[in-house]
């Protein structure tokens, strides 16, 4: 019998194997946000996810190979390359949210690491500016008047 007082968070969920279906359904939902997509900077997200799954196992009690190949996690500062307004934060945490419920924890298990990832989320918001589009900024001038699909009336 599991004794829950000595075991970690990470064996009490059910170790690797629930980490690694959390990430992959997490990672499915940002494959297809158009917000959160553009800012991975790897065309296969597979190694982001890898990064995230083992900083996760290791917060959670787990191996701790994130902090021997990644060193301090710093998450704060990692993120700052990146435009974390509120509209990406929710997004993540929606994705997030959906791969949670997919794993289906038990109600304590979900509602400690829910807490966890809201609260985590909230501290990486690190801009209040939206989200710059392909459609303003330098870009769009070297987009030709033919483009806009006919819309424009040739003369
Ligand atoms: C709030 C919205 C968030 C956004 C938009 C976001 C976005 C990103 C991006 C674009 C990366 C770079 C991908 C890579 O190459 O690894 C990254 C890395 C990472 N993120 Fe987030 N993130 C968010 C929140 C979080 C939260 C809440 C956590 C932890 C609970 C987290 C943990 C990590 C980790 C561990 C890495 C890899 C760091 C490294 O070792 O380089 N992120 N994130």
């Amino acid at each position: 019998m599991t004794d829950d007082t000595t075991t970690s968070f990470f064996d009490q969920v059910g170790g690797h194997d629930t980490f690694q279906r959390l990430i992959e359904a997490f990672y499915r939902g940002v494959a297809e946000d158009e917000v959160l997509r553009p800012m991975y900077p790897e065309e296969d997200l597979g190694p982001a996810a890898d990064r995230l799954r083992l900083f996760l196992e290791q917060y959670w009690g787990g191996p701790s190979t994130y902090g021997e190949t990644r060193g301090h996690p710093r998450l704060r500062m990692r993120h700052i390359p990146f435009h974390v307004n509120p509209d990406a934060r929710d997004r993540w945490l929606s994705h997030m949210r959906t791969a949670m419920d997919e794993v289906q924890l038990s109600p304590l298990h979900d509602a400690t690491m829910w807490d966890y990832f809201t609260r985590a989320a909230h501290a990486m918001v690190n801009t209040f500016e939206q989200t710059p589009t392909t459609n303003i900024g330098p870009s769009a001038g070297s987009r030709e008047a033919g483009s806009l699909g006919g819309l424009v009336p040739k003369d």
